[in-house]
């Protein structure tokens, strides 16, 4: 299922799923409409999922004869069957209006009270995502069994763990967040879980937490079941597997060690220019120097330039304060100086020791001088893990 971009930015839109709430379904739009400060606009979205218990005819009648306030709209969506919460909610959000998105139950389990909370959180800290929390500091659970406490509890430290999610309560089914954040993203939109896959999909965006009290329902009953916890266990499993499949393209080690190698020798080639430009240029080209010393200023110059691109592209360290850049400097010479002569040990005894002829045995010289060099300097000079 994907996601449309909408611009209207600083007003909301509700998404409030129903299955069977014909008692609550009324009471908490009025519920929402009072806890709207002044300031902002709101469009309430029912979807409902053909409830038998007529939940979808109590709405429709009810926008005929409520008095529309100016800052509060309600539509509803009716879908031909009990589609599951998780689609029930992105479909809401496909046909929200508003940037602002808060998803909360119909069932007084969120209460509305909590709503201007999440949008102050949201402008306030900049963040994407606004979750309110039970496990935070100053949140609870009123009205559930041990039990259900003890499987939610159990449930949010499995998704946790393994999805890697840096938030204290995934599961929550209240929360508010950008709409621009999941364009162009694709939802399983798997059992009931929605936010927990938001997160998984969206991960290194800011998220903040708020604390509320959660209440058990009083009127109507849970439509959590069994087929709720093998589907919790599925999109988990399906959530697992994509971050591992994001892990894998991000940094496989090999590409990354191949990568790295292949800008090193590309600088040691630029290095090899640079060396020949700046030998001929002192030797006649901008001043009369003996050639020898020509050449020597030639090599300080390309291991320079040689230092700096490696620091800079090969491994990205973008930390030059003097002390660390001048260590680093003088490592690196070291080790040039040290690869020119394995370079020369490596030819004399492939020309000398083995009857190779001078080319070929250059070639193999300057290769294993080189790749001598990438493996010291990643480890040494800019202390990276040769492998990871
Ligand atoms: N359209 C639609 N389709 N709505 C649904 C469906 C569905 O298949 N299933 C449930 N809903 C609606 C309910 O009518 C209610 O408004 C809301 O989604 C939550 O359903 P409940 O059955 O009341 O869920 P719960 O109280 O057991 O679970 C709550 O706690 C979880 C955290 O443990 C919810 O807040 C979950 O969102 C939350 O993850
Ligand atoms: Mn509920």
């Amino acid at each position: 299922m994907k996601i449309m971009q909408s611009d209207l930015e600083n007003q909301i839109s509700i998404i409030i799923p129903t299955y069977n709430e014909s008692i609550n379904i009324v009471k908490i739009l009025e519920s929402i409409s009072q806890s709207i400060p002044k300031n902002i606009f709101a469009e309430a979205i029912v979807v409902d999922d053909n409830s038998p218990d007529g939940t979808g005819k109590i709405v429709e009648d009810y926008l005929k004869n409520m008095k529309q306030a100016a800052n509060y709209t309600i539509k509803i969506i009716h879908r031909k069957a009990k589609n599951g919460l998780a689609s029930a909610i992105l479909n809401g959000v496909q046909k929200a209006k508003c940037n602002t998105i808060v998803v909360m139950d119909s069932d007084f389990s969120h209460p509305p009270q909590i709503i201007p909370k999440l949008i102050e959180t949201l402008n306030k800290f900049h963040c994407d995502i606004a979750i309110a929390s039970r496990y935070v500091n100053g949140g609870t659970i009123n009205g559930w069994s041990i039990k259900r406490k003890l499987l939610s509890k159990i449930a949010t430290k499995i998704a946790k763990k393994s999805l890697g999610v840096d938030s204290k309560d995934p599961m929550s089914g209240f929360f508010a967040f950008k709409k621009n954040l999941l364009t162009g993203l694709n939802f399983d939109a798997i059992g009931y879980k929605i936010l927990l896959e938001i997160l998984v999909k969206t991960k290194g965006v800011k998220v903040e937490e708020i604390p509320y009290t959660f209440e058990d329902r009083k009127f109507g009953s849970s439509k959590l079941d069994l087929f709720t916890i093998t589907d919790f266990c599925k999109s988990v499993l399906k959530l697992y597997r994509y971050g591992k499949s994001i892990e894998n393209k991000e940094n496989s080690s090999s590409v990354k060690f191949i990568s790295k190698a292949g800008r090193f020798y590309t600088v040691g080639a630029s290095g090899f220019g640079v060396n020949y430009l700046f030998s001929l240029l002192f030797a006649g080209g901008i001043t009369e120097m003996w050639y020898l010393h020509a050449n020597i200023i030639g090599i300080f110059a390309s291991i320079t330039s040689n230092f700096i691109l490696n620091k800079y592209w090969t491994f990205g360290d973008r930390d030059f304060t003097t002390k660390k850049t001048l260590i680093q400097y003088g490592k690196f010479s070291l080790f040039s100086a040290a690869g020119a002569l394995v370079q020369l040990g490596v030819v004399f005894s492939l020309v000398d020791g083995n009857n190779w002829s001078y080319p070929v045995s250059l070639g193999v010289g300057v290769l294993t001088a080189a790749f001598g060099n990438f493996i010291f300097n990643k480890k040494w000079t800019f202390k990276e893990k040769l492998w990871n």
